[in-house]
């Protein structure tokens, strides 16, 4: 996820306008930071040439830059802040990428699926690549064929036809601007399956990844829909298909303020994220399979003969990392037959652990810079074991210090409380599970095709939950005064209850505790006395039919002592009805995937909850988003 801003003013300059390009494109990309900090870069159209900056880091290392080195005045512009997929937060790799002898500047928002087969024809014709990104590949396609393909003619449409021609190659999820030096007024942009928002001036005309891109300069915008290029000039914005037909956005006035415009709307960073779900597993899918259905997780750089002599995997992380890892254990050992332990950072180096080559360390961090993960990895490393990190921040520490990496796109998590991370953690441990798998034989490809196409359902049913989240909203702000909720789970729905459980003690700083629903009579049920209320996350009843009628008889006991028990169930579950004081209903999908569903009510009535007290959700009291300390 990255933040995006492009710009066309009249030629007349600052004098008129007010502002230069550069001016709106730092000032958007301020705003925008929240979407990506890994580095930051412009491009301008000046005097018949392109000049462009850009710095690995946050923006302030890009407006050092700019002050050591200005750039000419300019009216067409165009900038980028960084989330890295692709390649680490290098110089190098920071957007704009440049082609065609340093005429065209392209940014990018996204992920291109087929980059590498395109970067092979272009290098047969000769290109040289600089960097490591997929950006970098679309920016000298676009290139290649504004020269060579189109003779560098400008005047049938120029870089539009030559972006039309482009569009039709790639795959994938894109956002793209470029500007080119012959066409000194214009900026062209393209959207698939990433988004991308015009904003309508006076001798004017913007572009952003979001509104917050141009919102201090307008309030009118146009939404594009999927496959469409716009062409802007300071007085006209022209929308067309990846095919040159004519096409419409859809006009609206945005009435968010700024500061709310960088929360996409939502009152809070938390609230955000917890609504990017369905994105933040769609992207983590996004280009790790290829049409047959076959995983390619070029990124995981491990010889494949040494995965295929693994006889345990050891998974490191803390906290909601942790539950996500014990949410991989069931998958990894069910498909893998591969024994798999879940191991908390800071406990694995200190019980003298049994690890040796033969040995594959998973941890898992959304920071990558957790000091109880990092050192566990450390001592797992000294002991001979590879190492994979399953992280979200591109180019952290643990992932640079481990073997491989598969790095999650759930963007940046700003919010101390992880939502989106979280699932798009278990989505990668998912992947990493089924990879497994393929490599050693024990699923059948069409096996893994039907689990990837059952994963990609996911993010359009994460959506159901979060179109239908009033009533667990409702009981959220109805039990304000809650002293202490339990949460009760078996089988894959037991990490589900423990980070039901510390979202409700991080966010509304309640006792909250999440056990195995089968553990209750060994002891806890001692704690259920009248109009306790406890959460019970119920298998799905056409699974294995002895979870489900298990859990059932675990909420007739609780709510034989006076629980007020509120449940997570799948869709047509009529079983649970009679014993549930409230039911919320999840849509069907095999129980190894459905924690990536029954988390969603539990992180809203956690937000619910911490909102009606009054509570600060973004940074709640005592913690911080990455723990580098031991
Ligand atoms: C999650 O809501 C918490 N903020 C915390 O448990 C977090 O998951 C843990 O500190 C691990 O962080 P990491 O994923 O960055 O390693």
């Amino acid at each position: 996820m990255c933040g995006i801003v492009g710009y066309v003013g009249r030629t007349s300059g600052r004098a008129d306008a007010g502002h230069t390009a550069l001016d709106v494109v730092l000032e958007g990309l301020r705003r925008l930071e929240y979407r990506g900090y890994d580095s930051a870069g412009v491009a301008v159209v000046a005097d018949g040439e392109i000049s462009s900056r850009k710095k690995s880091g946050k923006l302030s290392n890009l407006l050092a830059e700019l002050d050591a080195r200005p750039l000419p005045e300019a009216m067409t512009g165009i900038g980028h802040t960084r989330w890295a997929t692709h390649g680490g937060p290098t110089d190098q790799n920071a957007h704009p990428h440049l082609s065609d002898g340093g005429k065209l500047a392209l940014i990018h928002n996204g992920i291109i699926e087929n980059f590498a087969e395109l970067k092979l024809e272009l290098v047969a014709k000769g290109v040289e690549f600089a960097s490591e990104t997929d950006t970098e590949v679309a920016a000298a396609l676009l290139g290649d064929i504004f020269r060579n393909k189109l003779g560098g003619d400008v005047s049938d449409g120029g870089l539009t036809r030559a972006m039309e021609l482009a569009c039709q190659r790639l795959e994938g999820a894109f956002t793209l601007l470029a500007v080119h030096a012959d066409q000194p007024d214009v900026v062209v942009a393209a959207r698939r399956n990433s988004p991308l928002v015009v904003g309508l001036g006076e001798g004017e005309n913007f572009l952003g990844s979001d509104v917050s891109g141009f919102i201090d300069h307008t309030r009118r915008a146009v939404e594009l829909g999927q496959d469409q290029i716009v062409t802007i000039t300071a007085d006209s914005v022209a929308i067309t298909d990846f095919f040159g037909a004519p096409a419409e956005g859809k006009e609206y006035h945005v009435n968010w303020d700024p500061e709310s415009a960088e929360k996409g709307g939502f009152p809070s960073f938390m609230e955000k994220e917890i609504h990017d779900q369905p994105d933040a597993v769609g992207q983590t899918l996004l280009g790790r399979s290829d049409i047959h259905g076959k995983l390619t997780l070029d990124e995981l750089r491990i010889d494949p003969a040494l995965l295929k002599s693994v006889d345990k995997i050891i998974v490191l992380a803390c906290g909601t990392s942790a539950y996500a890892g014990q949410v991989a254990k069931y998958a990894i050992e069910h498909w893998c037959r591969i024994p798999t332990e879940v191991e908390l950072s800071h406990e694995f180096r200190y019980r003298d652990p049994i690890v040796d080559a033969n040995t594959l360390i998973v941890s898992i961090s959304q920071s990558g810079e957790t000091m109880d993960t990092l050192m566990a990895v450390r001592y797992a490393k000294e002991q001979g074991a590879k190492t994979v990190s399953i992280c979200n921040t591109n180019g952290s520490t643990i992932p640079r210090e481990s073997d491989a990496v598969l790095y999650t796109h759930a963007g940046p998590e700003i919010a101390v409380a992880s939502t989106k991370a979280f699932l798009a953690q278990i989505t990668a441990a998912y992947l990493l599970g089924l990879y497994l798998a393929q490599l050693r034989g024990n699923k059948f490809q069409g096996e893994i095709k039907d689990i990837l196409a059952d994963l990609a359902k996911i993010p359009a049913k994460i959506q159901r939950i979060l179109d239908n989240e009033g009533q667990i909203k409702e009981l959220g702000q109805s039990m304000a005064d809650a002293k202490s909720v339990l949460f009760l789970g078996r089988h894959v729905g037991f990490p589900v209850a423990m980070e039901g459980a510390l979202k409700l003690k991080e966010l509304a700083y309640i006792h909250a505790e999440g056990f195995a629903a089968g553990e209750l009579k060994h002891g806890p049920i001692a704690l259920i006395e009248e109009g306790q209320p406890v959460f019970v996350v119920v298998p799905s009843p056409r699974g294995r039919d002895s979870l489900h009628s298990k859990v059932v008889s675990n909420i007739q006991e609780v709510r034989a002592r006076g629980a007020k028990t509120i449940v997570i169930a799948e869709e047509g579950d009529e079983a649970v009805k009679a014993y549930a004081e409230h039911v919320f209903y999840i849509p069907e999908t095999p129980t190894l995937l459905a924690p990536l569903l029954a988390t969603v009510p539990l992180q809203i009535f956690a937000l619910a909850l911490a909102t009606a007290k009054g509570y600060d959700v973004d940074q709640p009291r005592n913690l911080a988003k990455s723990v580098t300390v031991e």
